[in-house]
């Protein structure tokens, strides 16, 4: 398969065809994305809850997000992989904006890069976008700035604040974002920001009214056990799968039926020959 291009989805959103990623932060979870067939790949600064056990985002570094940005690559080089800004990496100034989205590039090989923020980060999408990166904005509940939002609620469920949300939406594609990531929106919303943007605009917890749906790995495939939100659908209980596995080699190992004669190497020569030791 040939890897995709940003051209590729904007002809999906012309076509109406669905675009489907995931998040992944390591190789094998990325080549299996690919095998699947998966449109694109986010490797998340969610990583930061997901696979390093931090209860945020706000932790994570450039260098953690440049390592498993690398081994999602390796996992799945045919895939449009988009590395996310971890905070404070491009909130302090432009200059730090452009140079740390360069360093995703030239280090991991992404195709893309996504920040968090709508009119309050207009500099440094334009920043990014201006040194020819293809820049994903996100908005709507923002992790990295949970803080202020009070916690990690939805977003636009009043009016008021479905306004605020729909400049920032403009926002960001004048700003030259290529695409848009709407996360815990209203689809009522949604739709709104769809019709009236330009690039594709996709969801995660924003409805069906997108041009593609993104969900986190460790949520749909039941590995992440903190909490659920509810934008997240199952698909699978890999914790289940992996305690169960465990707990039968601990089994077996304690009642020694691991390792049996299929699982050893036996001895080629004649054991006579220890005999003059
Ligand atoms: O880090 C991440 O996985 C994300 C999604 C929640 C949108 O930014
Ligand atoms: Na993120």
């Amino acid at each position: 398969v040939k890897k995709k291009t940003i051209l590729d989805f904007y002809e999906m959103k012309r076509r109406k065809d669905k675009v489907a990623w995931i998040t992944a932060y390591d190789f094998p979870t990325a080549s299996f994305a690919e095998q699947a067939g998966m449109d694109m790949i986010l490797v998340g600064d969610s990583l930061g809850m997901v696979v390093l056990g931090y209860d945020g985002t706000i932790p994570v570094t450039m260098d953690d997000c440049i390592s498993h940005c690398q081994a999602v690559r390796r996992g799945a080089p045919n895939t449009y992989v988009i590395g996310d800004m971890p905070f404070g990496s491009y909130q302090t100034s432009n200059e730090d904006a452009v140079k740390n989205a360069c360093r995703f590039l030239k280090e991991a090989d992404v195709d893309a890069i996504k920040l968090e923020g709508g009119r309050r980060v207009m500099d440094k999408i334009k920043s990014i976008s201006e040194a020819g990166i293809v820049v994903f904005g996100h908005i709507g509940l923002t992790p990295q700035s949970s803080g202020q939002l009070g916690g990690f609620k939805a977003q636009g469920r009043t009016v008021d604040s479905a306004r605020e949300l729909i400049k920032d939406a403009i926002a960001v594609e004048e700003a030259g974002a290529l695409a848009l990531l709407l996360e815990a929106v209203p689809p009522e919303v949604s739709e709104f920001i769809s019709k009236r943007l330009t690039i594709p605009v996709y969801s995660i917890g924003a409805g069906l009214p997108c041009d593609g749906q993104l969900i986190i790995c460790g949520d749909m495939l039941g590995q992440f056990q903190a909490f659920t939100p509810k934008f997240v659908k199952r698909y699978a209980n890999v914790a289940d799968v992996i305690i169960n596995a465990f707990k039968e080699y601990i089994d077996d190992v304690k009642n020694e039926r691991f390792p049996d004669d299929g699982h050893v190497y036996n001895i080629k020569d004649s054991m006579e020959e220890f005999e003059v030791l």
